[in-house]
């Protein structure tokens, strides 16, 4: 694998001090970009070459460049965190970097290299760092990492050419109520992803599947969609965009990696802070009739959603056809929000970060 070098050509119109904070008064999600970008491309017997951290702006393709045909995409999530002595730190990026390196494997893409991920991720925040959101809140600056198929052609076939690029964008609460619990729908009939298929994958595909689903919650009034695997139609495997922790008093127990669901970074990290917090933490198998039966009689205690966009969000309302239930009576639950202040407190520098996580620029 080549590890290109990354020039920098900065912006010479960045965004006025006053517009940019105007912004990170209230970021939303995913609706502010940063002044620049990076950009990498590959090309079939040259591998990586001219990495550029440019002005942000937009992409010329032809109509017939291979991604917009066959979707042979994969993106990435991960945030940058302003530390207490003013500093930046992004949380994990080599775990990014690697799942980014299996889901090209999955859809026939060039694996880029693990330190110029983080490298491009680096260069991204460095340079726009005044676009990380202050110390203690709840914002941070969201990079999208993602790569796409660059060839023109309408042949259905790995593409002889790439681009990778980093964005980032300053990033508040991904639901508008903040940490208060959100509905979930439970679609019975519709899936992600099946055995064998793309299901472990970060590309948009999976996404674009889940939209449908989506639109269905939205139409029961509920602000998720919630899928069971595509053979039994029985286990519950994640939500359209982020992973499930069920909370059994002190054990927390998260949908085991079966292929067919994404190993989320937030995950795979609860499963040792809540550890490091004294709790049980296991991968395992709930099925929907037990999900709503202990629930119903009690020893399920809390649900929630984890994901790096949506940090930790509590459940509360659950509706399946024929049937509907609360969790934790619609409030967001004890553990929820100890795991939830427990990661913060790591990702925003206020606590030891003694598994190495952090990554300081
Ligand atoms: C993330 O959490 O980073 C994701 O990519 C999920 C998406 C729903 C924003």
């Amino acid at each position: 694998m080549t590890t290109p070098t990354i020039e920098l050509k900065p912006s010479s119109t960045p965004l006025s001090d006053a517009e940019r904070e105007a912004i990170l008064a209230g970021p939303g999600f995913g609706r502010h970009f940063t002044d620049h970008m990076v950009t990498i491309k590959w090309t079939e017997g040259r591998g990586w070459h001219d990495g550029q951290l440019v002005p942000y702006g937009p992409l010329s393709l032809d109509p017939a460049t291979n991604v917009l045909h066959y979707a042979q995409e994969i993106f990435e999530g991960l945030k940058a965190y302003r530390q207490p002595d003013g500093g930046v730190a992004t949380f994990r990026p080599e775990m990014n970097a690697k799942r980014f390196q299996a889901s090209a494997r999955r859809l026939a893409m060039p694996e880029l290299p693990v330190e110029t991920f983080i490298e491009a991720c680096d260069l991204l925040v460095q340079q726009d760092k005044a676009w990380v959101p202050a110390h203690g809140g709840e914002e941070s600056l969201y990079l999208r990492p993602f790569m796409i198929a660059t060839e023109v052609g309408l042949g259905v076939k790995p593409a002889n050419e790439y681009l990778f690029i980093v964005i980032a964008s300053p990033a508040g609460a991904y639901f508008a109520g903040g940490v208060k619990p959100v509905s979930i729908w439970l679609s019975e009939d519709r899936v992600r992803a099946v055995p064998g298929g793309m299901g472990d994958a970060k590309t948009g595909g999976n996404y674009a599947a889940s939209l449908l689903a989506q639109a269905e919650a939205s139409a029961h009034g509920c602000d998720q969609v919630a899928y069971l695997d595509a053979v039994e139609h029985k286990w519950v495997e994640e939500l359209g965009g982020m992973n499930l922790y069920f909370v059994y008093g002190d054990k927390i127990v998260t949908p085991e990696l079966t292929g067919s669901l994404l190993a989320g970074v937030t995950r795979d990290s609860l499963l040792t802070v809540a550890r490091d917090l004294g709790f049980e933490s296991v991968e395992g198998r709930v099925s929907i009739d037990q999900w709503q039966a202990d629930t119903e009689n009690g020893t399920l205690t809390e649900v929630f959603a984890c994901g790096t966009a949506a940090v930790i969000t509590p459940v509360g309302t659950v509706k399946r056809a024929g049937g509907e239930w609360q969790q934790s009576a619609g409030e967001p639950g004890k553990v929820t929000l100890k795991l939830r202040e427990a990661l913060l407190d790591i990702q925003r520098g206020t606590t030891e970060d003694k598994h190495g996580w952090m990554h300081p620029l």
